[in-house]
């Protein structure tokens, strides 16, 4: 699954933004890469408060991004070429400025007021909900309109609908029947673990307020909803389904998934993905714990997802490999032969095929992320400590991973006119153009590791026993099926690093490497990743 951010892919029209056009542009890339699914980001009509995941009209696309004859011709282009397309659906909201919030507003007794939560001032304040992106972190917004308070998770411009009222689910499924009538693959359901909740909303236990997930997500009747879409709509067409977050247990992630309960088809986890959040580094040993225990708990029944980023996090390559030029490249396609072996359907953001690197803003103007403007301001309001918050975004926030692709060393190719957000300035060396002709370039590893997951069924299904667990350096692993076995070695540090894996490897074959020559396996270079046939 390739995923890509419409925004900062192709401008086509020297907008600065890009588009559906450029996106049709870069068809023959795309499958060049040998990846099968694209994943877009919303592409919906949208005010964009946060970048189109306020939609305003679901059944239109966003000006920006083109138009309805330009999608049509996106699905063609996909399907002409074997490629698949799973469209984002954001429907834990809408935006303040989609029809029904409208109507909702406008009165207390609006046939479309139970399309969104309202707290009716009279009744006191309702129960403090934390809002992730809200400036004031308060989830209920006061509305003098009709004297009530809005629910809203997201920002103020993001308000949460009702998934209680059964007619609010019907408009639902209708928009995803209207996509998928289109002949769209899949649907990715955007923040959709937080959709349900207890209408009552009664307090939490105080100190809960930022634990978002124990408290927020898998609401009363969540599966009940996702049961009833499958019934209504995912099951009626050939199309594949996926929910961000899987709760907060096993279990939760187990109910959404399993195929016997008809809801959806693949967990997509954040516990390995939030390993990475600290500047100064973080344990090999927690990062192959928490993998080896979702693949043993997914051993036998569901499907994961396997990602090391995404569009709300900064580059893989700076969060869990080495971004100094001198590791760069190594480092990075060791982590892609991590998500490339690991059992799972694999999850690639644009951009990291090249290595692509984060920005490191100084200044907060360079920013566009709404969720970290708020934030700023929050810290300004309450007297947090700014230079420090400014450290941290430039290691963790997500405009990192949002600026523009990096196609060749003219303004990086992306746009003819001023791009939405700032190009990294090593475009000028990492760029696609340069690493399309480098045969040992990430480009090219990316293609290569691809193609050989393709041949290898053992690295989609096959069993995965991790080795030499306590090794800190050094992650080790198997993985077999049908009397066929694959050793995978990677060394996550910047400095050489010995395993012990008990496996004679004289008669082994190398399938793969990051370096020139491969190391003997007993000891490995720094960020060497190696696959072997045992
Ligand atoms: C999800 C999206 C994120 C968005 C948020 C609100 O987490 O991935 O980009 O800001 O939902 O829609």
């Amino acid at each position: 699954m390739y995923q890509i951010y419409p925004r900062s892919f192709k401008d086509s029209d020297s907008d600065g933004i890009g588009d559906l056009k450029g996106i049709i542009s870069k068809l023959d890339y795309i499958k060049s890469l040998g990846v099968d699914v694209i994943w877009l980001n919303p592409i919906y009509s949208s005010p964009n408060d946060d970048n189109g995941y306020d939609v305003s009209d679901y059944r239109n696309i966003m000006k920006d991004f083109g138009t309805m004859e330009d999608f049509d011709a996106l699905l063609k282009g996909m399907h002409e070429r074997g490629l698949k397309l799973v469209m984002d659906l954001v429907v834990n909201h809408s935006s303040d400025e989609h029809e029904w919030f409208k109507q909702s507003r406008s009165s207390r007794t609006n046939p479309y007021r139970n399309y969104y939560h309202w707290w009716d001032a009279e009744r006191g304040k309702p129960a403090y909900r934390y809002s992730l992106f809200d400036v004031n972190h308060d989830a209920w917004k006061y509305d003098s309109l009709t004297n009530a308070y809005y629910l809203h998770y997201f920002s103020r411009k993001q308000p949460d609908l009702n998934w209680e009222n059964p007619k609010l689910r019907q408009e639902i499924y209708g928009i995803m029947k209207f996509w998928a009538d289109k002949g769209i693959d899949g649907f990715r359901l955007d923040a959709f673990q937080f959709a349900a909740k207890d209408t009552t909303f009664p307090a939490f236990p105080a100190g809960f307020e930022k634990n978002f997930v124990q408290y927020y997500a898998m609401g009363p009747h969540l599966h009940n909803y996702l049961q009833e879409m499958n019934s209504g709509v995912l099951s009626k067409y050939d199309v594949m389904s996926v929910a961000e977050g899987a709760g907060n247990t096993f279990e939760d992630a187990h109910d959404l998934v399993d195929a016997d309960r008809h809801e959806l088809n693949m967990a997509y986890a954040f516990e390995g993905v939030d390993i990475a959040n600290d500047p100064k580094g973080y344990s090999l040993l927690h990062f192959k714990e928490v993998f080896s225990k979702w693949d043993s708990v997914f051993a036998e029944k569901g499907w994961l997802s396997i990602f090391l980023a995404n569009h709300d996090q900064a580059r893989m390559v700076t969060r869990f490999g080495n971004d100094n030029p001198e590791f760069r490249d190594v480092s990075s396609k060791m982590l892609t032969t991590f998500i490339l072996t690991m059992r799972g359907t694999p999850y690639y953001y644009n951009g990291d095929e090249l290595g692509m690197t984060n920005i490191r803003f100084d200044k907060i103007d360079d920013y566009r992320d709404m969720s970290t403007l708020n934030e700023y301001q929050y810290q300004k309001n309450t007297g947090g400590d700014l230079k420090q918050f400014m450290e941290k975004i430039k290691f963790s926030c997500r405009d990192n991973g949002r600026t523009p692709f990096q196609w060749d060393s003219s303004n990086a190719g992306f746009t003819n006119g001023t791009p939405w957000i700032k190009v990294n300035p090593n475009y000028k060396t990492l760029n696609e153009a340069a690493q399309k002709k480098d045969q040992n370039s990430c480009l090219n590893y990316f293609r290569k590791i691809i193609a050989l997951r393709k041949k290898y069924d053992v690295l989609v299904y096959g069993k995965y026993t991790l080795l030499d667990k306590s090794n800190p350096d050094v992650y080790a692993y198997t993985r077999e099926l049908d009397g066929k076995k694959l050793l995978v070695l990677l060394n996550f540090k910047s400095v050489p690093a010995s395993v012990s894996i008990g496996i004679d490897l004289s008669k082994a074959k190398v399938l793969i490497n990051n370096y020139s020559t491969a190391s003997n396996g007993g000891a490995l270079k720094p960020y060497e990743a190696i696959i072997f046939e045992l």
